[in-house]
């Protein structure tokens, strides 16, 4: 775990466009994100918050401007990938596990692309799958599951590999009022018991109001509210 308050994401005049340039979604972004803290990325529809948390997460590549997460560049490839498999969780709106697997086996894909195996895996799946209250349905399939357990499932596999960064993409948008708080408290004790930086990704008030730093994004700029 990196020391509270250490640099873990930071972008730096980050700009980046679609359809040729024809789209300028983010323009000159600079952005800091320390161990330990809670960033809400706030915005109306289309300002561009999923963009910034993809380039990020090394899912997308900027036009221009710099990146680095936890010393990794997602610019380039190679930095990337590890980025992707080590530094990095990422927790989508519609969860995007697959409904076949159980909780288990859902929670293991990280790992094992990183090469681990089930052996080398139980005792961590299992601590995780305690941590956010679904020792129970451990081994059913997701498609049996509830919203709410579902986004449980997949913040414990966005967390599979111990990342030092925590992108959540609006995760309690397809959830109930009560379930969404429940899972926004989650990501908060998760941030403050174990170090890990999150940015999460949400047009809601009092999910941002609630972060301890609102950084809104708009016009293809972000500021700190
Ligand atoms: N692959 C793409 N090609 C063209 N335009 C895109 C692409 N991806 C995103 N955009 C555009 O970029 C803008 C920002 O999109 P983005 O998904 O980052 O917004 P958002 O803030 O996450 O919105 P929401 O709150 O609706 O999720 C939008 O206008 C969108 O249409
Ligand atoms: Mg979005």
């Amino acid at each position: 775990m990196k020391a509270r308050g250490e640099i873990v994401a930071s972008a730096r005049d980050v700009t980046k466009t679609y359809d040729r340039g024809r789209i300028t979604v983010l323009q000159g972004v600079s952005l800091d994100v320390r161990a330990g803290e809670v960033v809400a990325l706030w915005g109306a529809s289309g300002s561009g918050k999923s963009t910034l948390l993809h380039l990020l997460g090394g899912l997308d590549a900027p036009d221009s401007g710099t990146l680095a997460v936890c010393g990794l560049d997602p610019c380039h490839e190679a930095s990337r990938n590890r980025l992707r498999r080590e530094a990095v969780g990422f927790v989508f709106q519609l969860h995007n596990l697959i409904p076949d697997l159980t909780v288990e086996e859902n929670i293991r894909v990280p790992a094992l692309a990183a090469g681990k195996g089930k052996m080398d895996t139980a005792a961590r799946v299992r601590v995780l799958v305690e941590q956010v209250g679904l020792g129970h349905r451990i081994g059913h399939r997701v498609q049996d599951l509830s919203g709410g357990e579902r986004q449980r499932t997949a913040i414990c596999r966005a967390l599979m590999n111990a990342p030092r960064l925590l992108l959540a993409d609006e995760p309690t948008g397809a959830l109930d009022e009560q379930t969404g708080d429940a899972i926004f408290a989650l990501l908060k004790e998760l941030a403050a018991r174990e170090g890990v930086a999150v940015v999460l990704a949400t047009h809601e008030r009092r999910f941002a109001e609630a972060c301890d730093r609102i950084v809104r994004v708009r016009n293809g700029k972000v500021s700190e509210v």
